[in-house]
């Protein structure tokens, strides 16, 4: 059979459990709601049914969680970032949480007492947009670097929220250490979506921010899914929403697989070395999918995936823009879904897998057949609308 361009490592469930699963419990996760679901914005995003689809494909349910709707933002990042900022905040003040929502945060009396600070980060758009949005409405300052070839709507759309934002020439895990360097040397406080070493507890609160998303679906899902399928950069969102899933649903939790870039795919890497070491992906991570141009992941968000997911699963470009053509072209009967690169390459990896003779053995390793409810995260819209027409309108990065 002709080869493909897919790679994938399947692993056991470990039977120990991770301590770090304690911070992704249900009741966790509720906590965090609560403060999102105090700012004015907040409404749950709709996960759409798209039974047609399904039909289509050859399986039972296909759902997907579309964070193009996530406070107006195009992405589903600002829950990470909003929640790392408003606990840093409740944290200095002493405070917890819970007794901090968003009137509070910007009443004058914690004004007062918390001051004006500078919240610096490196993104490829999403996360500092979510940055430079909370910054905006809580009255506090951004600096937000981008990586080299970042795209130009994403830059204009973090100037917009007030922040002070560039382009480097820099890759973003070596952008990531160049704020990191200059948020010690100004005194600023860096909100990174992820770990190294002595710097875990903003990226765990970032890490626990992104569980509105999985605890909404949770409740939302008219059925349990059989498989759930996460995209990953550093990892951070995956490694989250897993954590919540291996809590709520103890052993019988779903199938959950990892999907990356063949150009970023360190959590593939390091699950097929398997020796208990991190690898990184260096070089350009010149991928279609900017969101997950990440080549060094997460540790906290390993030490979850490592224990509890299932597969990880390495695809080429194309897998994306398939994704995003078939959300944006639906068939009659489904909703149309507008996804970005990052956003569809979890529909673009089931689609192509039930679609092309060629994925057979991925298939069956994905034990994917007609009684399979598979949900996906749409995990961003069309933030790069000019490559959202060339790739939907123009076919650009067809099949291969
Ligand atoms: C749209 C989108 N999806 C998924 C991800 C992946 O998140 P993580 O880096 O936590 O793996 C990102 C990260 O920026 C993103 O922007």
């Amino acid at each position: 059979m002709e080869q493909t361009k897919f790679k994938w490592s399947l692993r056991e469930r470990s039977q120990e459990k991770t301590a770090v699963l304690e911070y992704f419990t249900e009741q966790q996760a509720r906590r965090v709601q609560r403060f999102h679901s105090s700012f004015p914005e907040y409404q749950p995003t709709p996960l759409r049914a798209l039974n047609e689809l399904a039909r289509q494909l050859g399986i039972k349910n296909l759902f997907v969680k579309d964070e193009a709707y996530r406070f107006g933002l195009n992405a589903f990042k600002v829950l990470g970032g909003s929640f790392a900022i408003g606990s840093y905040i409740a944290d200095e003040l002493q405070e917890d949480i819970d007794k901090l929502p968003y009137s509070r945060l910007i009443s004058d009396e914690i004004r007062k007492c918390f001051g004006t600070r500078t919240f610096i980060t490196t993104t490829d758009g999403n996360h500092g947009r979510g940055v430079a949005w909370t910054a905006n409405r809580l009255g506090q300052r951004a600096v937000v670097y981008m990586p080299q070839g970042s795209a130009a709507e994403r830059l204009a759309n973090i100037r917009a929220e007030g922040a002070v934002a560039e382009l480097t020439e820099m890759n973003y895990d070596e952008t990531v250490r160049y704020t990191s360097n200059l948020a010690q040397k100004n005194g600023w406080i860096i909100v990174q979506d992820t770990a190294w070493e002595d710097y875990t507890q903003i990226p765990l609160w970032i890490m626990q921010g992104y569980m509105t998303m999985a605890l909404e679906a949770y409740e939302q899902m008219p059925v349990k899914p059989t498989h759930i399928f996460l995209q990953a950069g550093v990892g951070s969102m995956a490694g989250a929403v897993q954590g919540f899933f291996a809590n709520v649903y103890g052993s019988a939790c779903p199938l959950t697989f990892v999907v990356e870039p063949d150009k970023a795919d360190c959590l593939y890497q390091t699950a097929a070395a398997n020796d208990g070491q991190l690898h990184n992906v260096t070089g350009s991570l010149d991928t279609i999918m900017a969101g997950l141009a990440c080549g060094e992941p997460n540790s906290i968000a390993w030490e979850i995936l490592g224990h509890c997911s299932d597969g990880f699963i390495s695809c080429p470009d194309y897998t994306a823009a398939q994704g995003m053509r078939i959300l944006g072209n639906p068939l009659a009967g489904d909703r149309q879904i507008v996804a970005g690169e990052s956003g569809a390459a979890t529909v673009g990896l089931v689609t192509e897998v039930l679609r092309d003779q060629r994925l057979e053995e991925l298939k069956q390793a994905l034990l994917l057949d007609e009684n399979s409810v598979v949900l996906c995260f749409n995990t961003e819209g069309a933030t790069d609308k000019a490559n959202y027409r060339r790739i939907v309108w123009d076919g650009a990065w067809g099949q291969e």
